[in-house]
C-alpha cells in the first residue's frame, strides 16, 4: 500500500526502496532506492540533452535553433508594438473554479477541492508569485497540486526559483498541503529542496489522502514530454486499486492513463498555445500526442481530463488570445 500523505515528512524510504528478491545481488536492499535509480537516469539525461519518447524513439534538443527563432519573434513583436501588450497580457491571470463530477468518488471527498497550479515559469515573469497570491486571495483549499515547469530555462541553477516556491508554500492555505511533479522546464536538482519545503514531489510514486474511513490516491509522474521512461506506466498501473487523480505535466499520457483506470488526469504544458491567431487558434501546441487535449477540460473514455492554460509564460514573457489560469477543482459525486 503506498503511503498516506504526510507533508511534514520526507520520502518514504521504506515504500521506495525496490523489492529486491528478484535482484540477487548480495547487497544490502536500503542501497537500492527507486528514487536514486531514477535521479541517475534523469540527471544523464539532462545532461546528455536527450529527449526520449514512448516506444522508444530518442533525441537531441536543437537549442540554437529554438532561440534564434525566439529571438526573431521577440523582434518581430518590439519592432511592431506588440511586444509590450503581449507582456501585460501575460501578467493578467484569471481564477477559474471548475466542478468535475464522478459516480464512483468516495462520498466522504464530495465537495473536496484542488488548486491546480502548472507551468508557473517563475523566473520568467517579474513579480508572479505574488500575482498567484493575491488572486487565490484567503481561499482555503483541501489541496495544492503543482503540475511541473517551475522555471523557464532548462539548465542552470534554482535557488531563484525555490525562493518563489517558498514564497507561495507560505502564502497559499492547503489542509492537506501540496504535492508536486516535474515537468520538462525542471531539472532532478529540484526534488530535494521543494521536499525540504513541505511539497510532496511524486516522481512515478503514488499517494493516498485519507477521510472519514475513505481515501483517494493522487498518482505522479516525471515529465514524460522530454524525458519519458517505463517507471511513468509502471506507477500508473496502481490506478485501477482505488479513485484515482493523475498528475502528468502533459496530457501524451491520456490514452494510457485512461486504460489503466485513471480517474481524472491534471495537467499542463502547452500553455493552451501561449501565442494564438484570434479565437484561440495555437500556432504550437508542443506536444507528440494528444494534440487534441491541449487545453481545458475533456474526456477519453470513461476518464476526465483538465490541461491548464498554466500560470506563467515559456520562451518569450507574452500572451496572445489566451490567458494565464489558476484553476480550482471541485470533486463531486454523483
Ligand atoms: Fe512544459
Amino acid at each position: 500500500m503506498p503511503p498516506s500523505i504526510n507533508l511534514s515528512q520526507p520520502i518514504n524510504e521504506k515504500t521506495d526502496v525496490l523489492d529486491t528478491s528478484i535482484l540477487d545481488f548480495g547487497m544490502d536492499k536500503r542501497l537500492i532506492n527507486r528514487r536514486q535509480i531514477w535521479a541517475a537516469n534523469r540527471f544523464w539525461m539532462e545532461m546528455d540533452n536527450l529527449k526520449t519518447k514512448r516506444y522508444g524513439s530518442k533525441g537531441r534538443h536543437h537549442w540554437h535553433i529554438l532561440l534564434a527563432l525566439m529571438r526573431t519573434f521577440k523582434f518581430c513583436l518590439q519592432i511592431t508594438g506588440c511586444y509590450e501588450r503581449g507582456v501585460r497580457n501575460a501578467k493578467d491571470i484569471c481564477l477559474r473554479e471548475l466542478n468535475l463530477t464522478f459516480p464512483n468518488l468516495p462520498k466522504s471527498f464530495n465537495g473536496f477541492s484542488i488548486l491546480h497550479l502548472s507551468d508557473l515559469h517563475l523566473d520568467g515573469t517579474e513579480g508572479l508569485a505574488q500575482t498567484i497570491v493575491s488572486t487565490i486571495g484567503d481561499r482555503e483549499v483541501d489541496l495544492c497540486v503543482l503540475t511541473g515547469d517551475y522555471r523557464t530555462k532548462l539548465h542552470g541553477l534554482n535557488k531563484h526559483i525555490m525562493i518563489e516556491l517558498r514564497y507561495l508554500v507560505d502564502n497559499i492555505k492547503s489542509r492537506h498541503g501540496f504535492l508536486g511533479i516535474l515537468g520538462n522546464h525542471d531539472d532532478c536538482h529540484m526534488v530535494n529542496p521543494m521536499e525540504r519545503m513541505g511539497i510532496k514531489m511524486l516522481i512515478n510514486s503514488n499517494c493516498l489522502i485519507e477521510k472519514e474511513g475513505e481515501r483517494i490516491q493522487f498518482i505522479g509522474t516525471d515529465d514524460v514530454h522530454y524525458y519519458y521512461t517505463d517507471q511513468a506506466l509502471h506507477c500508473l498501473e496502481q490506478a485501477e486499486k482505488e479513485f484515482s487523480i493523475a498528475l502528468v505535466h502533459s496530457p501524451e499520457l491520456f490514452d494510457l492513463a485512461a486504460t489503466m483506470g485513471v480517474d481524472l488526469y491534471l495537467c499542463g504544458h502547452t500553455h493552451a498555445g501561449q501565442v494564438c491567431l484570434p479565437g484561440g487558434v495555437p500556432l504550437i501546441k508542443h506536444l507528440n500526442r494528444g494534440r487534441e487535449y491541449y487545453r481545458g477540460q475533456w474526456n477519453y473514455g470513461e476518464m476526465q481530463g483538465v490541461t491548464s492554460a498554466g500560470v506563467g509564460t515559456s520562451g518569450i514573457p507574452v500572451r496572445f488570445n489566451t490567458q494565464g489560469e489558476i484553476l480550482i477543482h471541485y470533486l463531486r459525486g454523483q
